[in-house]
């Protein structure tokens, strides 16, 4: 089957951004969320990136007009019966996304594929809520979507080729390079980036060097465009702690356990950018 149109449940950072280049590469999308206001939000969010764009140079009038009227917003799951792929990327909580799964699972047509964007919770543990075991697959995006150029598409041991197959090429249509990983706590990216986020905030709890000379270790010895601390900061203090808990659990291995320091700064509130403050200020 080849995926004609899309839905998005949760029209936040990462699923605006999954809508905002689905819809660019012209798929029909409808995404939803529990509340009107959220829609907006996430509307004025693609335009707000369209409108750079289009000041850079880098895109159209036109394709902004195209962009947007390719997106439908609703808060109604009835919405995703005819969609041939429904991607979920709402927070990450297990029980909630269980929900969502369930309710779709009774609306959608019976060939619908359902992914989930979820970082590092069981793929598994979702699809057995559903009738469509083997058609369940997950579609890791990264932050800033429109930017990051991986998608990381995630089978268990009961999805199918076919299913596979058309996540695969959907995340390729859509101009990302797909890395096929197994469902494994944290796929192939934050299996091997959560401990090396850990490992820096350790080694700066214990007083190796300032967050500044460790970001600048990392960026300029390593071409990362982030250093560790600050990419905390980017992704959430709160999202890097909760991985790290999923994946301690996991696997009960110490490199995956998260540190004091990232235990009490998400306790004051210092979340990263988001609230303000975390290893860095930007309240200014
Ligand atoms: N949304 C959309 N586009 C954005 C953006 C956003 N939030 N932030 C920046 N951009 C775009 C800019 O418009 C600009 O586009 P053009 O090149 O077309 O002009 C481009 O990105 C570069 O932006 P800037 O010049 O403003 O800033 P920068 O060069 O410092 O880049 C960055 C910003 C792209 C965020 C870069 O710092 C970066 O790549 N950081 C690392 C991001 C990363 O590692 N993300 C993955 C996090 S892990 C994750 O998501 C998974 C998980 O499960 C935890």
């Amino acid at each position: 089957m080849t995926i004609k149109k899309l839905g998005i449940v949760g029209f936040g950072q990462m699923g605006s951004g999954i809508a905002q280049v689905a819809a660019a590469a012209g798929y029909p999308v409808v995404a939803t969320d529990e509340k009107d206001e959220f829609l907006k939000k996430g509307l004025s969010r693609i335009e707000g990136l369209l409108n750079k764009a289009i000041e850079k140079g880098k895109a159209t009038e036109e394709d902004k007009k195209k962009t947007l009227g390719n997106i439908t917003t609703t808060t109604d799951l009835g919405a995703f019966a005819d969609c041939d792929l429904v991607i979920e990327a709402i927070v990450e909580n297990l029980d909630a996304k269980i929900k969502i799964f369930e309710t779709i699972d009774r609306v959608c047509k019976p060939t619908t594929i359902f992914a989930s964007n979820t970082s590092s919770l069981s793929i598994t543990d979702m699809a057995v809520v559903t009738s469509r075991r083997s058609q369940f697959v997950g579609m890791h995006f990264f932050n800033p979507v429109p930017v990051m150029k991986l998608v990381e598409v995630v089978r268990t041991i009961m999805t199918d080729d076919q299913s596979f197959n058309d996540a695969v090429a959907f995340a390729e249509s859509v101009g990302k390079t797909v890395v096929r990983a197994k469902d494994t706590c944290g796929f192939v990216v934050n299996l091997l980036l959560i401990p090396f986020l850990i490992d820096a905030i350790r080694w700066y709890e214990n007083g190796l060097a300032t967050k500044e000379d460790i970001d600048n270790g990392m960026k300029l010895g390593c071409a990362h465009p982030m250093g560790p601390l600050e990419l905390t900061d980017f992704i959430g203090l709160d999202t890097v702690l909760y991985i790290g808990e999923i994946m301690f659990e996991e696997f009960r291995e110490p490199r995956y356990a998260p540190p004091p320091l990232l235990k009490r700064m998400v306790k004051a509130g210092y979340l990263g950018r988001k609230s303000g403050r975390g290893f860095y200020d930007y309240k200014k």
